[in-house]
């Protein structure tokens, strides 16, 4: 064999090992996210382990051995690694727990591990549905995926939806602090955190968030009760087809969702029947190359990476369905837009690493 052959093999199987210790880091990141290890470490550390096991309610044994792995993998600090291991005494400095604690931090991805537990979860059927051609509903990745993907957008829709990105449309952010009340719809809002988001920017607005998953509206709602903003704020479970009956809405949103739609065109044309005159319709997806190249860069590898384990599977479980896939590139949104009605497509000049904003004209 060649050395390029060897050196590419070589390559690979270093990649492919770094990845499975990326892969083990995160599943004790999701341990640590769910049992409420790190948030102890934040309020109340320095702990040795048994001090940590009693803060979260867990067993001595599994404490410590938790604790030593995160040092090792340096998620987390430890003050004497010296010390006898019931002695050791680990803390969360700052900068980390940005990271791994506050859910509103731009710097919080670590619910990217609960997305990855929920795809797990689901494998065996993703298997079969290759073979059979079939899907894998959205509702069946489960509570952990659902929770994973709310809170991975939650800081961009919390600090960067309700200024940044509806500042970059002057017109619809006149519209919606007139003192008129304006009404925006969330389409395929999930966990409800852009709604709330734009419900709590805009006071006079009123705010409907839609989504076609139960478990995704029961969470909405109780995180609009825990913002103490029932009233201004209705979520509604249903198809995205079906929103023209509770329109008509001066602004409606499409927040990664547009791409999960089975029937995307079918959505836009429902979403343009239910704006008022000079209304607004914001789809933002994921920032993707214009064309096919491999290997791709990062996000490209990231989207596909989504698309073949959960977003494709799950638009599949629809009949008809699009199977638009993750990577929705800038010329099927076009398209889409185009069939759906819409004259023209604007993309709004918003910096982000992950996604693209487009303004549909009717
Ligand atoms: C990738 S998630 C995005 C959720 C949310 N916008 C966010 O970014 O966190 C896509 C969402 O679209 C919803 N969805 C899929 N098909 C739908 C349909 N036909 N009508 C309404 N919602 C739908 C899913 O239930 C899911 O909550």
């Amino acid at each position: 064999m060649t050395t390029a052959v060897l050196d590419r093999t070589d390559a690979l199987a270093e990649r492919l090992i770094g990845a499975a210790l990326g892969a083990l880091e995160l599943y004790s990141v999701y341990l640590g996210a769910e049992l409420g290890l790190y948030r102890a470490l934040d309020e109340q550390g320095p702990l040795v382990p048994d001090e940590l096991a009693e803060a979260a309610g867990i067993a001595p044994r599994y404490a410590r051995e938790w604790l030593e792995q995160q040092a090792v993998a340096g998620l987390i600090e430890v003050e004497d690694t010296g010390a006898a291991p019931a002695e050791r005494r680990y803390a969360l400095a700052a900068d980390q727990a940005r990271v791994l604690v506050d859910p509103e931090d731009a710097a919080h991805v670590s619910p990217f591990a609960h997305m990855l537990a929920g795809i797990g979860r689901v494998l065996p059927e993703v298997v079969e549905a290759y073979r059979t051609g079939g899907g894998v509903p959205y509702e069946a990745y489960g509570r952990d995926f659902r929770h994973g993907q709310g809170h991975v957008n939650r800081p961009a829709f919390t600090h960067e939806l309700p200024c940044e990105w509806l500042a970059a449309m002057p017109d619809v952010l006149a519209r919606l602090e007139t003192g008129r009340p304006a009404r925006v719809a969330d389409v395929g809002c999930g966990q409800g955190w852009s709604t709330i988001a734009v419900a709590q920017e805009f006071l006079y607005a009123q705010v409907d968030g839609l989504d076609l998953d139960p478990g995704s509206i029961a969470d909405a709602r109780r995180h609009a009760e825990e913002a103490g903003l029932n009233g201004r704020l209705r979520f509604l479970e249903g198809d995205a087809a079906g929103l023209p009956a509770h329109g008509p809405y001066d602004l409606i949103l499409l927040l990664e969702a547009l791409h999960d739609l089975a029937r995307p065109v079918d959505a836009l044309a429902a979403a343009r029947a239910a704006l008022t005159e000079g209304g607004t319709v914001l789809v933002v997806d994921e920032r993707v190359a214009d064309r096919f190249t491999a290997p791709g860069d990062e996000v490209e590898r990231m989207m596909y990476g989504w698309s073949v384990a959960h977003c494709l599977p799950s638009q599949l479980a629809e009949e008809p369905s699009a199977a638009t896939g993750t990577v929705m590139r800038a010329d099927v949104v076009r398209d889409y837009a185009a069939a759906a009605g819409f004259s023209d497509v604007e993309v709004l000049p918003v910096e982000n690493h992950f996604f693209r904003l487009y303004r549909l004209q009717v």
